[in-house]
């Protein structure tokens, strides 16, 4: 294994799993969790913070109930429920 420091200081992954159609269980895919990424994406670019902050997907993050999830780094902060009026505020929390 190769470890060295990641080139950027902040990340953000959002959850856009997909769970089956019929699933009991709700998913962060049908909620939005792609379209929200993709923007959190843009918005990093738009703000030139795409060096300073990476946007990942993610998998399931445990949090499925609660609406579109995503976990941000430093800080391990696990988000709920996003919805797109967050996104401002998720960047300059991790952007410092
Ligand atoms: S599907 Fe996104 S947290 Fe479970």
């Amino acid at each position: 294994m190769l470890k060295f420091p990641a080139p950027f200081p902040a990340s953000v992954f959002v959850c856009t799993h997909k769970r089956p159609d019929g699933s009991p269980k709700p998913c962060c895919a049908d909620r939005g969790g792609a379209e929200l990424r993709d923007e959190l994406k843009q918005m990093s670019k738009d703000q030139g913070l795409e060096t300073r902050v990476k946007i990942f997907t993610s998998g399931c993050l445990g949090a499925c109930e609660q609406g579109v999830t995503a976990v941000s780094f430093p800080g391990n902060q696990l988000m709920l429920g996003i919805k797109r009026e967050d996104l401002q505020k998720i960047l300059d929390e991790v952007a410092g």
